[in-house]
């Protein structure tokens, strides 16, 4: 049976890389690109990546900036407010790996933009 194309990756992992120079809050400010690098790694590193399993990508502003800074994995749309790259290995481990929510990053709900 065809795959539908949604199922293309397992799971699929977004950071915000924003930066912004007008001093309103923005995620690159907080070491997202570190972030972003470490998860790739790790991903990587666990024999994750590719079709079937997990794709880490670059997004520009996800308009949650007042929480980050933030990522978004996909399809279950959870989404994390990361501090250091441990929280990173994490998410890694705990959520793309073996699909357990760290429910300790998650992003309040209320906070946009
Ligand atoms: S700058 Fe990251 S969500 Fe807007």
């Amino acid at each position: 049976m065809t795959q539908p194309a949604s199922s293309y990756y397992q799971r699929h992992i977004f950071f915000c890389l924003n930066q912004r120079t007008n001093g309103e809050p923005c995620c690159a400010d907080h070491h997202a690109q570190e972030a972003f690098d470490r998860c790739k790694a790790q991903v990587k590193a666990a024999g994750l990546a590719g079709p079937g399993q997990v794709r880490v990508n670059k997004a520009g502003c996800l308009d949650r900036c007042a929480a980050g800074p933030v990522a978004v994995v996909y399809p279950e749309a959870v989404w994390y407010t990361y501090v250091d790259l441990n929280d990173i290995d994490e998410i890694v481990e705990s959520h793309l790996k073996n699909g357990r929510v760290v429910e300790r990053l998650l992003t309040p709900p209320h906070l946009g933009r």
